[in-house]
């Protein structure tokens, strides 16, 4: 994990290929790639027809019309299914009725569902996918800078329960992913910076390079700037592809993608899955939290976080529990009780991904939840930068 050069991209349009045998695919990333997705996929999955599952943000700005449009000769498309942006979408109601519609639409086993937005969309479409006639192709067009770096690849799908997010899933690896780079240009500038923090997680848990160059470069990387974002999301991806590859079902180097997310989680799950706190802003504390907890277990060298928080701050995301809005905060117990519902939980412990610096990340299994909750109550009373 030392190289920070991203293997193949120039001002066009890079290709990662994420390696797992029969289930390997590539991943595109560049400018234009909706407007070619008729070409690309003919290209590999011949005659075979297509469905859309997207958003109404993503009929708003133009990108469904897109895509259609590009689908449309060769009578590919069997039409477009629009559903209500946010996460209550990645819901069972909203799974059944999507499963109904496609096949309505008349979807059969060799065709392929496109998934045309976010990380819900990804989700949802990716798992009606995965059970539709027990398991069709898919395709994942994601729009966001999260979903690009993230959630369109690895083959997590599923929705939540009001007993936790993403408790109800499947592993199924898309056939293909077409992450178009020229999607962001009407992404908000809020949902950018979340999807950020993706993108510097993966310098802090592997690659130091890749974090410096990032420290460097993350304001062309906000402002869309072409060569940047194509960097970025290359990188990213590649990173994500290779751990994938190692470890598709996360028994252990898998976990690595999770640093900041057993912190982040909890106070996701504190401020209520809503606007108040997004995915990606929970996880820009959730790793400050966890450089600083590695600091004070002597795991990191001092200094560490405080690089890590002024990075994550240039680029407007929040650093500290005291950053999440509302009148009051939660209180360590409180967190300590989330985490604890967290998925994550084996055998009652808690498993974090702890530092040993930037670009050094391990998962330990071992950590004491009295530390953590002392750690916490420190962190909560605490309101210097
Ligand atoms: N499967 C995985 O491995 C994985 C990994 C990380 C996150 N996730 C999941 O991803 C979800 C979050 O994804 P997200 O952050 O992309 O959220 P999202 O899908 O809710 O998208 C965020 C908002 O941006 C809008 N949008 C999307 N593309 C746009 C564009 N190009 N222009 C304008 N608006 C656009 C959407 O309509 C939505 O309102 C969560 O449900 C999370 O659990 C999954
Ligand atoms: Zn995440």
């Amino acid at each position: 994990m030392s190289q920070s050069a991203p293997r193949s991209q120039d001002a066009g349009v890079g290709t990662v290929p994420v390696e797992l045998g029969p289930r390997s695919y590539d991943v595109l990333i560049g400018p234009g790639l909706i407007g070619a997705a008729g070409e690309l996929l003919h290209a590999r999955f011949g005659a075979a027809r297509c469905a859309i599952v997207t958003d109404r943000n993503l009929e708003t700005t133009g990108h469904l019309a897109r895509l259609a449009e590009a689908l449309t000769p060769g009578h590919r498309l069997r039409g477009a299914i629009v559903l209500s942006p946010g996460e209550a979408t990645k819901s069972f109601g909203e799974l059944a009725g999507l499963c109904q519609r496609l096949l309505e639409l008349g979807v059969e086993r060799g065709d392929l569902v496109i998934a045309l937005g976010g990380g819900v969309i990804g989700d949802l479409a990716g798992f009606a996918a995965a059970v539709l006639r027990r398991g069709v192709r898919y395709v994942q067009v994601p729009t966001t800078l999260l979903a690009q770096v993230d959630s369109s690849v690895g083959g997590k799908t599923g929705i939540n329960t009001p007993q936790g997010k993403n408790l109800i899933g499947a592993f199924h690896q898309p056939s293909l992913v077409l992450a178009d780079t020229d999607a962001l240009a009407s992404l908000p500038d809020r949902e950018m910076s979340a999807g950020y923090a993706e993108v510097a997680k993966y310098g802090l848990l592997g690659d130091a390079s890749f974090f410096a160059w990032l420290e460097a470069n993350a304001g062309g990387v906000l402002a869309r700037d072409r060569q940047a974002l194509i960097r970025a999301v290359t990188r990213s991806v590649e990173m994500k592809a290779e751990i994938v590859a190692r470890d598709e079902t996360e028994t252990e180097e898998r976990m690595l993608l999770n640093l900041g997310h057993t912190f982040g989680h909890a106070l996701e799950a504190w401020a209520g899955f809503s606007a108040k706190l997004l995915h990606g802003e929970a996880i820009a504390i959730g790793i400050c939290l966890a450089f600083r907890f590695s600091e004070a277990q002597r795991f990191c060298p001092a200094g560490t976080a405080a690089r890590v928080a002024a990075h994550l701050a240039s680029v407007r995301l929040p650093t500290r529990i005291s950053d999440v809005p509302g009148a009051t905060g939660p209180d360590a117990a409180d967190l300590i009780r989330l985490m604890r519902q967290d998925k994550k939980v084996q055998d009652g412990r808690l498993t974090f991904v702890l530092a040993r610096d930037i670009g050094a990340a391990f998962v330990s299994r071992e950590v004491n939840a009295v530390d953590v909750e002392g750690f916490l109550a420190r962190e909560i009373a605490r309101r210097e930068p």
